[in-house]
């Protein structure tokens, strides 16, 4: 069907990436993990094998003192290419910060920077509720779907009414609500991690989206 990229970011609710990763593929996707350094604290990326980047992935040697050599591949880029659709499953607080204002200090951060915009996406958020409703993740998620084709949204939505228009409007964005439920740090509320079946759900819906 569709090689996905599916980025994962240091939220505790990357412990369902492998799952994730298992239902994508049993919707006939290829799929690649791009996971940052914390969130590897959260789930054994051995069973992926070589379909596991990591940061130090990008920079082969250099602990040893080794140099990149001209011709050399650029797996940011190499990644980019591979994927027909990038998700990020879970999304932190802390990369959608960054991706909303172009930071890109870690591979997975470097593929959305350097993202063909043509491209589908998918943004899956989980964090904790007061993370969630802080006016930062309102802005940044406004900022980020203005980039992917929204256009500006007024500033004084709610969040479920925010990503509405997002999915309505973008024609390739398509962002995951988190749910409400009791959290892992003890909290109730919401800000867990969508269903597995509602992101591959997004993924099937943003791709044919993107073909029409
Ligand atoms: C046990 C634990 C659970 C965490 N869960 C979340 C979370 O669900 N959502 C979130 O936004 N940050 C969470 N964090 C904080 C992020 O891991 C932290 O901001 C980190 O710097 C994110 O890095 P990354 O965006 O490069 O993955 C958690 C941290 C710890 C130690």
């Amino acid at each position: 069907m569709a090689n996905i990229l599916l980025g994962a970011t240091g939220s505790v609710a990357a412990v369902r990436v492998p799952a994730l990763v298992q239902s994508l593929e049993a919707a006939g996707h290829a799929v690649k993990v791009v996971a940052t350094d914390a969130a590897l604290y959260f789930f054994d990326p051995a069973p992926l094998g070589p379909d596991l980047v990591r940061d130090a992935d990008e920079w082969p040697g250099r602990d040893a003192g080794g140099r990149y050599e001209r011709g050399d591949a650029v797996l940011h880029i190499e990644l980019r290419k591979w994927a027909d659709a990038l998700v990020v499953a879970p999304l932190d607080a802390n990369t959608l910060a960054k991706l909303a204002v172009g930071l890109c200090d870690n591979c997975l951060t470097c593929v959305w920077r350097a993202w063909d915009l043509a491209k589908p996406v998918v943004l899956a958020p989980a964090m904790n509720t007061l993370m969630w409703q802080h006016p930062f993740t309102r802005r940044h998620l406004r900022s980020v779907a203005a980039d992917l084709g929204a256009g500006h949204i007024p500033g004084h939505l709610d969040d479920l009414p925010l990503i509405a228009q997002i999915n309505d409007r973008s024609k390739t964005l398509r962002v995951v609500p988190p749910v409400t439920k009791a959290l892992a740090c003890g909290d109730v509320g919401v800000g867990a991690l969508a269903e597995v079946s509602a992101i591959v759900a997004a993924v099937g819906e943003v791709l044919a989206r993107a073909a029409a």
